[in-house]
């Protein structure tokens, strides 16, 4: 074994490679599994046990000589030209990153907080994941109300009394809002929203809202009609007219749906107006006092209105999109479409 030791060291001693794939093979040689070093470990075994001591020191001198000499031919060898090298040709120019642009939802949401910005109204938010009493309760739907079937909904937890619920409308955070803070108050809360509806070309269970929410002393059915008014405006374009329909909300009353003049035909009737001149943007109202009431503010001093917008339908109708499954197929050809929408 003394014999085999030196022999191995000499042998060390003069190896010279010149590339990578020869130091390799000396590794392999030495120190792989079948190795020569790793054989005479194995023999070790079986050395004398009088002997085992000045072997194990010799033999473990070899291996630490080894793994040094063969890291040292490593640093000084050439990495052998790759086979293709010599068929890439470093000078033609590079492949163009592909950039992405935003979202039209996120287009379209920006210009409506964008709008609302301008007008002086605060941002808020609050979670998806709701409880029953922040999306209903508190708005003036009581249990078991039928003005719930309104908005079907999808329950994460049921059979307690104040169940969680996957948020309807953002209106919860305006509940929010009110509980948290006194009058004057001038929000708008965007967010995903979440209805148990079958996708179709004009709904889908998971949407997007802005909803706004103005409270002080003496505020009136007529700001509300002229915040709207300057909104649909801003929105649509200048020539832009609106016209409110009754309607009904448990939180508002009275309330009121709201049409622009459709930006396509000019009120001459097309086929995305459906030949009415109008197009139905978003529901509104002065809020119930006894919204304001759940909520801590005094509604014998303070009046408000708010109102509520699917981003979608905004979208869709600024840009003559005829089926709201596009804006969640995330097809690149129609994405491409809005690549050359201001950043707003
Ligand atoms: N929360 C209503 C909805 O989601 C919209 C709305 C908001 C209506 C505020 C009136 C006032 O349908």
């Amino acid at each position: 074994m003394k014999e085999q030791i030196e022999k191995i060291m000499a042998e060390l001693n003069e190896l010279k490679c010149q590339t990578d794939k020869e130091v390799e093979e000396a590794r392999v040689r030495f120190l792989g599994k079948k190795g020569e070093i790793t054989a005479l470990f194995d023999e070790f075994r079986t050395v004398a046990p009088e002997m085992k001591r000045e072997f194990g020191q010799r033999l473990n001198v070899l291996k630490k000589e080894a793994q040094a000499k063969i890291e040292e031919l490593k640093s000084l060898a050439v990495s052998a030209p790759s086979q293709t090298a010599a068929a890439e040709d470093i000078t033609l120019p590079g492949d163009a990153l592909d950039l992405g642009s935003r979202h039209p939802v996120s287009i379209a949401r920006q210009e409506i907080i964008n709008i609302f910005r301008k007008f002086g109204y605060d941002i808020a938010e609050g979670p998806e994941i709701e409880d029953d009493y922040h999306v209903f309760e508190a708005l003036n739907f009581p249990a078991n109300h039928p003005a719930r079937d309104m908005q079907d909904t999808f329950f994460v937890s049921s059979g307690h009394p104040n169940p969680l619920l996957l948020r309807t409308h953002t209106s919860s955070v305006q509940v929010r809002t009110m509980e948290k803070m006194t009058p004057p108050i001038r929000v708008i809360c965007p967010g995903r929203v979440f209805r148990n509806e079958a996708i179709s070309a004009r709904a889908h269970c998971i949407f997007h809202q802005v909803e706004g929410l103005y409270i002080d002393e003496n505020v009136t059915f007529a700001d509300l009609k002229q915040a709207i008014l300057l909104f649909a405006r801003e929105m649509f374009g200048p020539d832009t007219s609106i016209r409110m329909r009754p309607s009904y909300f448990p939180f508002t009353e009275p309330s009121a749906e709201v049409d622009v003049s459709c930006n396509i035909c000019h009120g001459k009737g097309c086929n995305i107006c459906k030949g009415t001149g109008w197009l139905e943007i978003l529901g509104c109202g002065m809020v119930d006092p006894n919204v304001l009431e759940a909520s801590g503010i005094d509604s014998k001093k303070y009046s408000g209105f708010a109102f509520g917008m699917g981003v979608e339908r905004i979208a869709m109708l600024k840009w003559q999109v005829n089926d709201l499954r596009h804006y969640f197929e995330n097809d690149l050809r129609f994405l491409r479409e809005f690549s050359s929408c201001v950043e707003v």
